[in-house]
């Protein structure tokens, strides 16, 4: 798919998820499949404010291109400025706006998906950002607020007349949360309404959902997400071979880039997800929880390498 002049050939995306897809995540999906990745979302008010944190979220990896760099927020010129900061920071080739966040505390402040209620605001803030951009500029949403207001298609269409270079959309309403069956054919809606590229999203689970989903909605690719959590094989034909080496080596980035201490207690919810579906899985779990130090990880890691003999 191409984004202005931004080509991308990756067929599948990793979806950005706050406290999930750091740096040493999106590494290990890479070097499982050449995904096309996106940030955790970073407030555009906290970028103004030169917030350290916000800096971390957005770091890449030197070869992690094409990739896209994810804000929040509602007021147009903070959004700009947020939008310089973040790209200055990443050197990410695309810029991408949450229009589809549908937490309490983020909708309450009129940011990511109360936006698809003010499609004149969010027009203005897709305006304003592509005008301060020299990127292309994309929109993740949703199928609507809610299920009385499904505006998706319009809504992406105005979007697009003010310089947007493509969409991802999550088959369902802000609403509906994670609950119920992402709706792919609303997806298919927009993709029939836009002439620049769409990225189909939501119960994405394999890469036969993929090519389903692909077939379903005409999108240019699909964008997995909870699927990919402790399971970044998710990408690859084989399925959930590998697990073990690949918890290793996402440990050892982890290590790497926030030092032993915080990447033992990141690990631990993300070996509870590596070991989804394991025969002793409640064991795992709660061994992880007492875990403190690299030796501890890789002495359960070998246990989980001999699977279902955790007391051998
Ligand atoms: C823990 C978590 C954090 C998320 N954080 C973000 C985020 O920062 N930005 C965003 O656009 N979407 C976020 N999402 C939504 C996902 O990108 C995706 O749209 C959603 O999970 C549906 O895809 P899936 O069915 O493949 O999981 C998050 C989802 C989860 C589960």
């Amino acid at each position: 798919m191409k984004l202005l002049n931004v080509e991308i050939s990756a067929v599948a995306a990793l979806a950005p998820m706050a406290g999930v897809t750091d740096w040493a995540f999106r590494t290990v999906c890479r070097e499982v499949a050449p995904v096309y990745t996106v940030t955790e979302m970073v407030s555009a008010k906290a970028l103004c404010y030169q917030d350290k944190k916000s800096r971390q979220l957005l770091r890449l990896g030197g070869d992690e291109h094409p990739a896209a760099a994810q804000i929040f927020g509602s007021d147009p010129g903070c959004m700009a400025e947020g939008a310089l900061r973040a790209l200055d920071i990443s050197g990410a080739d695309v810029l991408d706006i949450n229009m589809g966040c549908p937490t309490p505390k983020i909708v309450r402040n009129g940011d990511g998906c109360a936006l698809m209620r003010s499609p004149e605001l969010a027009t203005n803030i897709v305006r304003t950002v592509v005008d301060a951009v020299k990127v292309p500029v994309t929109v993740k949403m949703r199928l609507g607020f809610d299920g009385g207001s499904l505006n998706a298609a319009e809504f992406a269409e105005r979007l697009e007349q003010a310089g947007a270079s493509g969409f991802c959309v999550h088959g369902r309403t802000g609403r509906q949360g994670y609950s119920g069956r992402a709706d792919w054919s609303g997806i298919a809606k927009v993709v029939k309404a836009v002439s620049v590229p769409v990225i189909a999203n939501g119960d994405i689970f394999s890469l036969s959902d993929l090519v389903r989903c692909l077939k379903v909605t005409g999108a240019a690719m699909g964008m997995i997400g909870r699927a990919s959590m402790g399971n970044p094989c998710v990408f690859v034909p084989e399925g959930q071979t590998f697990r073990t080496d690949i918890a290793r080596r996402h440990f050892e980035l982890l290590v790497s880039d926030k030092g032993e201490k915080v990447a033992c207690l990141e690990m631990r919810r993300h070996l509870a997800w590596y070991t989804r579906g394991l025969p002793f899985a409640a064991f795992f779990r709660r061994e992880m929880n007492t875990l403190a130090t690299p030796e501890d990880f890789a002495r359960l890691l070998r246990r989980m390498d001999r699977e279902g003999d955790p007391y051998g």
